[in-house]
């Protein structure tokens, strides 16, 4: 099954757990960048809103791409405003779609519901679905924590 990560990540946690996950899977990482000159308030205003944000394109080859990871923070409660844009925009469909939330130990119930109405609408599988506590965590837990989503994703 070709896999590629894809990853946002504002002060480096989420893009160090997306870089161990790719290692584990063989797997490509794509980083998510801004086109446009947002602030992290901006970007929450933006997804309570409902609006997404501009994206740099990705030099990802969506042809014979059965499955995404998507890493992303969360940001009151809801994935951060570039995941979500990215879900909005990319061709997704008749793909399984699996999620590594990071996270400072809050719930993941709204951000999870978000993620499968976005899937639903574009025609996407929602595949298994994690989170990693990045608050106090060293580099090592950080990987360990890819390395056990990795198999879980291997099957
Ligand atoms: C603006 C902001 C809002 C956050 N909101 C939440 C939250 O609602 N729940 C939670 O568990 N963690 C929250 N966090 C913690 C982040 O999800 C966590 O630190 C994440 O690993 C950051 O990823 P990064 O280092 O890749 O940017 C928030 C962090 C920021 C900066």
């Amino acid at each position: 099954m070709k896999t590629a990560v894809v990853y946002y990540s504002r002060f480096g946690s989420t893009a160090k757990v997306a870089r161990a996950l790719g290692k584990a899977l063989g797997a490509e990482v794509h980083p998510l960048e801004l086109a446009q000159r947002c602030s992290i308030l901006g970007l929450m205003i933006r997804t309570a809103l409902g609006k997404s944000v501009r994206l740099a394109p990705l030099k990802l080859d969506w042809q014979g791409l059965d499955r995404l990871v998507l890493c992303a923070p969360i940001w009151g409660g809801l994935p951060a405003n570039p995941a979500l844009s990215f879900l909005r925009a990319s061709p997704l469909k008749g793909k399984v779609v699996a999620i590594l939330f990071t996270c400072g130990g809050g719930s993941l119930a709204q951000a999870k519901t978000r993620v499968a109405g976005i899937l639903a609408e574009q025609g996407a599988q929602l595949g298994p679905v994690e989170a990693v506590n990045t608050r106090k965590a060293r580099d090592a837990d950080l990987e360990a924590k890819a390395l056990a989503f990795a198999n879980v994703l291997k099957g």
